[in-house]
């Protein structure tokens, strides 16, 4: 479901480069799966897959049938790892315009999936709230620590709202968050909220394929028994060291980032995985910009991109290497029509379809950056779809583990995170 093409960056490097770093990534491969490495204790993103828990997939299924049935809106309250996975796979596979027959009926068959808590703009909120009086709204609030400011701000501005407008506010209300522990855990049993855990060795960035993410993904229509099995398929398939595309990932971005190389761009041309980009920027940031060490990854959209940052890493600083996240299958090609005339200079293009272009846009930008000096690599994903984005999902999450076990640093915790937070509390005057 995932192919990982490193041809053309290999050209940047010694013949022997790539060999003579495999017994390191092999050896950050085993302490992965032996449970060897820094931060062991936080790898429970690979035990949900090694033991699938369908009980709970089922479960997920149907709260969010229940709230697709009732709801106008579902608004997810979350940062960081607790909401960019869900917005990731929702923008990869939801419709992106609603449909006609949809738009005619008096409520739409899904729910508008909304997020919040992700920022401390007011100016957000209260223009969120005007857009959502008179439609029936579920408030899903994510947070495993459950004191994260953003995400329960938000939260208290909305929990007065609901409870002012639906007399049935309580069962509006879904929380995920620690099992067993933390204000947002103890409000949910003061209040009797549903309640769904995000099991305790499972990190944020690393939590998609939990409750965190599934939730709103099933919310949102999206087969979430397909895109959990798809993590697991790939999962089970990197368990070997051989032929491993995460392990081949690591190990080249590792040998650049030994030889001065600053930065990596996530670069798709297509814009439904812009969200995929956000989140693999979160987890590679959080997860090796530590001790001074890792690439700073930098997720852009072409050919969107191409017409502003396409002039820096075309001639710019030499610094950065560009990893493309490509889709092998494109159905439902669009034709451009043949107009009869070339007023507009595009007759050469009447009868192909805009997916060759595009295939041509990415083709042509390979060449043209790696002519330019940036190693340019591509992760294929067979087709936009649950499965294969599953297995996208868990390639990064191994590629990442790998990653920060050859940079020597633990790769999952965040203890940097935590600095703006106590300069902001101590502004703020908190107790
Ligand atoms: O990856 C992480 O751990 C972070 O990005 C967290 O997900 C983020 O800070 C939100 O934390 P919490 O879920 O505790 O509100």
């Amino acid at each position: 479901m995932i192919r990982y093409d490193l041809s053309t960056a290999l050209s940047f490097l010694e013949a022997h480069d790539l060999e003579a770093v495999r017994p390191r990534a092999e050896a950050a491969h085993r302490m992965l799966l032996e449970r060897t490495g820094p931060g062991h204790e936080m790898l429970g993103w690979r035990d949900l897959l090694l033991q699938p828990d369908d009980a709970l997939l089922e479960d997920i299924d149907t709260t969010a049938a229940e709230i697709r049935e009732q709801a106008d809106v579902f608004l997810c309250l979350g940062i960081g790892g607790s909401y960019l996975g869900a917005r990731a796979v929702i923008e990869a596979l939801a419709p992106q315009f609603r449909s006609p027959v949809e738009a005619e009926t008096e409520r739409p068959r899904l729910p508008e999936v909304l997020f919040a808590g992700h920022h401390l703009s007011g100016r957000y909120l209260k223009e969120l709230l005007a857009y959502l009086e008179g439609k029936s709204v579920y408030v899903n609030v994510i947070s495993k620590s459950g004191t994260t400011l953003e995400t329960m701000l938000a939260f208290r501005v909305l929990r007065p709202w609901l409870e002012a407008r639906f007399p049935d506010a309580a069962r509006r209300i879904i929380v995920t968050t620690d099992p067993a522990r933390g204000r947002l855990h103890d409000m949910a049993e003061t209040f009797g909220y549903r309640r769904y855990a995000i099991p305790p060795g499972v990190g944020g960035r690393f939590s998609v394929l939990t409750p965190v993410g599934l939730l709103p993904i099933a919310v949102a229509g999206i087969d979430i028994r397909s895109l959990f099995y798809g993590a697991v398929e790939m999962c089970e398939r990197l368990t070997d060291a051989s032929d491993n595309p995460a392990l081949d990932y690591a190990a080249l971005r590792y040998l650049f980032h030994e030889r001065g190389y600053a930065i990596e761009l996530l670069a798709v041309f297509e814009p439904r995985l812009s969200g995929i980009g956000a989140w693999w920027q979160q987890l590679f940031g959080e997860s090796e910009g530590k001790a001074g060490k890792g690439l700073y990854p930098d997720a852009i959209q072409y050919s969107t991109d191409l017409h502003s940052l396409g002039q820096y890493v075309q001639e710019g600083r030499r610094h950065l290497i560009e990893t493309f996240l490509m889709v092998e299958r494109e159905p439902e090609p669009l034709t451009i029509p043949d107009t009869g005339d070339d007023r507009d200079g595009l007759a050469y293009l009447a009868g192909r379809t805009v997916q060759e272009v595009n295939r041509k846009a990415y083709e042509g930008t390979r060449k043209a950056h790696a002519d330019g000096g940036a190693p340019v690599s591509t992760v294929w994903l067979e087709r936009l779809a649950p499965g294969p984005l599953g297995a996208c999902l868990y390639f990064f999450m191994h590629a990442v583990a790998i990653s920060g076990y050859l940079l020597e640093v633990n790769p999952f915790d965040q203890p940097g995170v935590e600095a703006y937070k106590r300069e902001m509390y101590r502004l703020l005057g908190k107790p």
